[in-house]
C-alpha cells in the first residue's frame, strides 16, 4: 500500500486526500495548527486517512505533497523528506506571496526555489493547474465538484484530459506520471523545473484550469507560453 504524506489541509490537501484514497492510496495529512485540528477531516476521509504533524506526515509517507505555498522562512521537513519525491503544487501569486523580481523576470521558478529549499527531495511540480473547488459559476450539478475529480476519465475516454509534470528527476515525472493515471489524467512531461514557466498562473495552459485540456491541447498551449523578461 502506497502512503501520501500531503502538508497542507486546505482546498487542495483535503481535496487531494478525498480523491487519492478513492485510488487506493493511504494518507497522512498535516496542517500548520497540528492534527487534533483535523478531527473532523479525518472522520470524513475514514480509515484509510490520519492526521500528523508535517514532520510525522512526511517520515510516513512514501511520497509527499505540499499543499502551501512557498516562503523561504516557511520550511517543511527536510531531514523527513531526504531521498523522497515530493510534489510541489504551489503557484506563485504576486497578490499573496509579494514581488518577486528572479521569478518574474524568468531567472528562477518558484519550484526551482522549492528544490533548493528541500536539496535532498525530488521535487516534482505537478497539479498546479486544476482547480481544487467548484466551478464558477455552476452549470450543472457536477459544477459543484472540485476540477480534480469532475474531470477525472478513465484512461482512453475521449473526453480525458491531462495535466502537465516538471522535474529535474525522471522517476519523479515517472510517479506522477502513474499517479495522475489513478486519479483519472494523462500527463505531459515538460521538464526539467527551469521549464516550469510554461504552466506558470497566467500562461496559455494555465488559462484551461477550469475545464481542462487534452494532451494534444497541452502539449501545443504549453509550447505558446511566453517566457517573462526582466
Ligand atoms: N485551491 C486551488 O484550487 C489550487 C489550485 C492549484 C494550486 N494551488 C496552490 O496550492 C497551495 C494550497 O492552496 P489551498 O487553496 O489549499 O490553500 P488553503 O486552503 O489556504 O490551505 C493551505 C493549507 O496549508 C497549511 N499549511 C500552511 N503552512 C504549512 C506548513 N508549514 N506545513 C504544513 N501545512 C501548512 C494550512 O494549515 P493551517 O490552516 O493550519 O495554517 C492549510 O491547511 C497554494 O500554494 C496554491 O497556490 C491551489
Amino acid at each position: 500500500m502506497t502512503t501520501i504524506g500531503i502538508l497542507g489541509a486546505g482546498q487542495v490537501g483535503s481535496t487531494l486526500a478525498r480523491a487519492s484514497i478513492a485510488a487506493g492510496y493511504d494518507v497522512v495529512i498535516a496542517n500548520s495548527r497540528g492534527p487534533e485540528t483535523l478531527r473532523g477531516l479525518v472522520d470524513e476521509l475514514g480509515p484509510r486517512a490520519r492526521a500528523a504533524s508535517p514532520a510525522e506526515a512526511a517520515a510516513a509517507a512514501d511520497f509527499a505533497v505540499t499543499a502551501f505555498p512557498y516562503a523561504p522562512d516557511v520550511l517543511p521537513p527536510v531531514e523527513a523528506l531526504a531521498g523522497k519525491v515530493v510534489i510541489d503544487n504551489n503557484n506563485y501569486m504576486a497578490w499573496r506571496d509579494g514581488s518577486w523580481p528572479e521569478i518574474e523576470s524568468g531567472r528562477t521558478t518558484i519550484h526551482e526555489l522549492r528544490q533548493q529549499q528541500l536539496p535532498t527531495s525530488k521535487i516534482v511540480k505537478a497539479f498546479t493547474h486544476v482547480q481544487f473547488h467548484a466551478r464558477s459559476p455552476i452549470r450543472v450539478p457536477d459544477d459543484r465538484l472540485p476540477a480534480l475529480i469532475r474531470l477525472a476519465r478513465p484512461a482512453g475516454h475521449p473526453e480525458r484530459k491531462a495535466l502537465a509534470v516538471s522535474s529535474n528527476h525522471p522517476e519523479a515525472v515517472e510517479l506522477v506520471t502513474r499517479f495522475y493515471d489513478d486519479l483519472g489524467f494523462d500527463a505531459v512531461d515538460n521538464s526539467p523545473l527551469s521549464e516550469s514557466w510554461r504552466s506558470a498562473p497566467g500562461t496559455p495552459m494555465w488559462r484551461h484550469h477550469v475545464d481542462g485540456q487534452s494532451r494534444e491541447e497541452l502539449i501545443r498551449n504549453l509550447r505558446r507560453a511566453e517566457r517573462p523578461v526582466g
